[in-house]
């Protein structure tokens, strides 16, 4: 089996992301989220890291990648949950059913947002969070994660 010492991490964005560049710009921004997989992987790689990026609408399918981040050979999870930030315990649940550390972002500052937006169900689940920098709390949450992650562990990679 092929290994690697690089360390592996898995990048999920939530619901509505796939729309960057074109949903509500004036929050978001208007950069894409295909540009924005580049920045994360090319910032990975600056960090002698990989960073695999992935996205979904449905919870299911992200409460599926969590629990099967550890068998694919991830050490860390960054994770932008979008709306289920607010409301899913199924995510967060499966935030705290792995072992491995997982990184909350956001792109903007929920904290200054409205009301609803303000809590998240996912934060006590996990390592810690970073909010309200643009595409670049992508990039400060991979350094978070690379920060957290089991140092020095040759990751299997799937075959
Ligand atoms: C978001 C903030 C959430 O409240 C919202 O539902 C999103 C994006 C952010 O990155 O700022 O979809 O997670």
């Amino acid at each position: 089996m092929a290994r690697s010492s690089a360390t592996r991490v898995l990048v999920l964005h939530g619901p509505n992301l796939n729309l960057l560049g074109t949903r509500e710009p004036a929050v978001y921004g208007r950069t894409t989220l295909a540009q924005l997989d580049r920045q994360i992987q090319r910032h990975a790689e600056s960090r002698g890291a990989e960073a695999v990026c992935r996205q979904s609408n449905h919870e299911g399918q992200l409460v599926d990648w969590i629990q099967g981040a550890g068998r694919e050979g991830f050490q860390a999870i960054v994770m932008n949950p979008g709306a289920l930030t607010h409301y899913s315990l199924a995510l967060r649940d499966a935030v705290s059913a792995v072992s491995i550390p997982v990184v909350e972002v956001h792109l903007s500052n929920i904290h200054g947002r409205e009301e609803f937006r303000r809590h998240s169900v996912i934060a006590a689940a996990a390592r810690g969070q970073i909010a309200g920098f643009g595409p670049a709390s992508y990039l400060l949450g991979v350094d978070a994660a690379l920060q957290s992650a089991p140092p020095g562990r040759p990751s299997r990679r799937p075959r």
